[in-house]
């Protein structure tokens, strides 16, 4: 097992919060300190909901100055890339599934000026990602099914962290592995043994009675 070298970040996935008050979700992730938020969007197609787009990320950027962590779970990302950079997102990242010259959108997600991840599903084969290393900034292993918040953790997910956590060590990269789905005070620990540095928390974060005090002990303070 190959730990991160990064410090650990947690980000709420504002999925989880009142969609509503999506600006007061965002109060909730400054408060904590966690200095990200993780946004996910969904089309409907690449997945079975729906959730938000650009241009509620473009009305959220002037509230916050949280780093905007957006998972793109649509079918042709490369073609929605531009609004979202263009809305204000920090870091976009696609899925190895869908359609698209994954290269050629983590290329120009780089140009427009944002750093890059790729994402594979739960039951996803981690070869997928592993040509397009030296393109991504970030790496997101699934550890549910993409579509909906509040799903169980799916502990054989972690064996995606810990392959590519060795192909970073053996490759003397930096990436950030990041993991979405599930993730709990309970279940952190275990993601962070295999090498995920970035903790993606919806329910776990958003209903706890002491949303700080959550991302605290998922980041192992
Ligand atoms: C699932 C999303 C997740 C989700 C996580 O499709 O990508 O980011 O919001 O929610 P929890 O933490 O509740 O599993
Ligand atoms: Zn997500």
């Amino acid at each position: 097992m190959v730990r991160s070298m990064n410090p650990v970040v947690v980000a709420p996935s504002l999925l989880a919060a009142d969609h509503g008050a999506f600006a007061e979700g965002l109060a909730v992730a400054e408060r904590a300190g966690t200095g990200w938020i993780h946004l996910d969007i969904m089309d409907g197609h690449f997945v079975p909901n729906l959730s938000f787009g650009p241009q509620v990320v473009a009305a959220l950027r002037p509230r916050s100055r949280l780093h905007f962590d957006t998972h793109l779970m649509l079918l042709h990302p490369d073609r929605y890339v531009e609004a979202f950079a263009k809305a204000g997102a920090d870091r976009i990242t696609v899925h190895a599934e869908a359609d698209h010259d994954v290269a050629r959108t983590l290329a120009r997600i780089r140009e427009l000026g944002c750093a890059a991840g790729i994402a594979i599903n739960p039951d996803g084969d981690p070869s997928a990602v592993l040509p397009h290393l030296d393109a991504v900034d970030l790496v997101l292993c699934m550890t549910v099914f993409p579509g909906f918040g509040g799903q169980a953790f799916i502990p054989a997910a972690l064996d995606n962290v810990r392959g590519v956590a060795e192909a970073r060590a053996a490759r003397g990269l930096s990436f950030r592995i990041e993991v979405d789905g599930g993730v709990t005070p309970e279940t952190a620990g275990a993601c962070r043994e295999a090498g995920a540095d970035t903790l993606v928390a919806g329910t776990s974060f958003y209903k706890a009675a002491d949303p700080a005090a959550a991302a605290r002990a998922m980041a192992g303070a």
